[in-house]
């Protein structure tokens, strides 16, 4: 009997309401599918490899994790589908991709939420306003989807080939965006134009001029080579990339209880890990950058950082107080 067989039999049994076991029967076995759009060598996927080695080493050999990165199984446009289906049990995309199904999330998406990358786990606590916007999400919940934790990438860089040193440097240039109004939003604030897109198209459309820019951490520009058609990066560190760490909620229930804390003890683990690697990677993947020499990095004086900051902040949060929440956002604005 194949895997696939064995899991609908478990999730059939437990949809019906039939008795689950407290401890894992010998005979069950599960895996999890899990499927990602960065490379292994990014901090998500380095992540989720050891999260598959945490359930490897912890859980007996009635579970396995397969990892899936590069979009490989699933890409942007398809994969909260197929957790929702049960096609995946597993994901870890960005805040920006729940906008449709979680648009609360896109608080995460908000520009210069963070001053730098210290102080991301005080902000995204699970008992922070923020956090609890995340880990006690209810859109997700009703979708079937139970968060398992938070991951970091880094902070996002702005690249294009024009050298982006003031607002007024980014009007009448293209985008590329994740599909989060917050993030058109943010750009409009600058007088640029957006092109919602799916991560693995971007580094085509850099190079084939349908953009002429995109946003993201340094890991995520090296590892899809995005360098190499992007003449400029400023380095604006003017948003954040996290994940979150999702399960497909009816699955995860169908599991015996050992192995249900079996998969959150490893997503802590996991969790922790990311927090420890996530900075390195992107530092390594600067170098990386520099060392290539084919792009100039543009460091802002806080002045100038400033500058892009006052053009969106409050105004941008202000505008997403019904989507994220009023007190959510009178509580951020009053932080600043
Ligand atoms: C992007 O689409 O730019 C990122 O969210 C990709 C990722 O998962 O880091």
């Amino acid at each position: 009997m194949g895997t696939a067989t064995l899991l609908s039999l478990a999730l059939g049994a437990s949809a019906c309401g039939g008795a689950r076991s407290s401890s894992s029967e010998a005979s069950d076995s599960y895996t999890i599918k899990f499927s990602h759009v960065v490379t292994p060598q990014t901090p998500k996927g380095q992540a989720a490899e050891k999260f598959a080695e945490l359930i490897d080493e912890g859980c007996g050999d009635q579970m396995k994790v397969e990892v899936y990165p590069n979009s490989e199984l699933y890409g942007d446009e398809d994969e909260l589908q197929a957790l929702q289906s049960g096609a995946v049990q597993m994901l870890a995309p960005s805040s920006a991709k729940f906008t449709t199904i979680a648009p609360q999330l896109q608080v995460l998406d908000l520009p210069f939420l963070f001053d730098s990358v210290d102080d991301i786990p005080n902000v995204v606590s699970p008992d922070s306003a923020v956090g609890k916007a995340i880990y006690e999400n209810q859109a997700l919940a009703d979708k079937g989807i139970k968060v398992l934790g938070l991951w970091d990438n880094g902070l996002k860089q702005l690249s294009s080939n024009d050298e982006m040193q003031k607002p007024a440097d980014l009007k009448g240039l293209r985008f590329r965006i994740q599909p989060s109004d917050v993030l058109r939003s943010q750009f409009d604030a600058w007088g640029a134009q957006t092109t919602p897109m799916a991560f693995a198209e971007v580094y085509n459309a850099l190079q084939q001029g349908v953009i002429d820019g995109q946003e993201n951490p340094y890991s995520n520009i090296e590892s899809q080579n995005m360098h190499t058609v992007q003449k400029h990066i400023t380095e604006s560190n003017h948003g954040y990339i996290g994940y979150v760490h999702a399960i497909n909620k009816k699955f995860f229930e169908s599991l015996p209880d050992d192995l249900q804390t079996c998969v959150t003890d490893a997503a802590d683990e996991a969790a922790a890990y990311n927090r420890e690697i996530a900075s390195d990677l992107n530092q390594k993947a600067k170098q990386t950058i520099v060392d290539a020499g084919t792009t100039k990095i543009t460091e802002l004086t806080p002045e100038q950082r400033q500058a892009f900051k006052d053009e969106v902040v409050p105004s941008v949060w202000n505008q997403y107080a019904d989507v994220i929440g009023q007190d959510l956002i009178d509580e951020l604005v009053s932080q600043q």
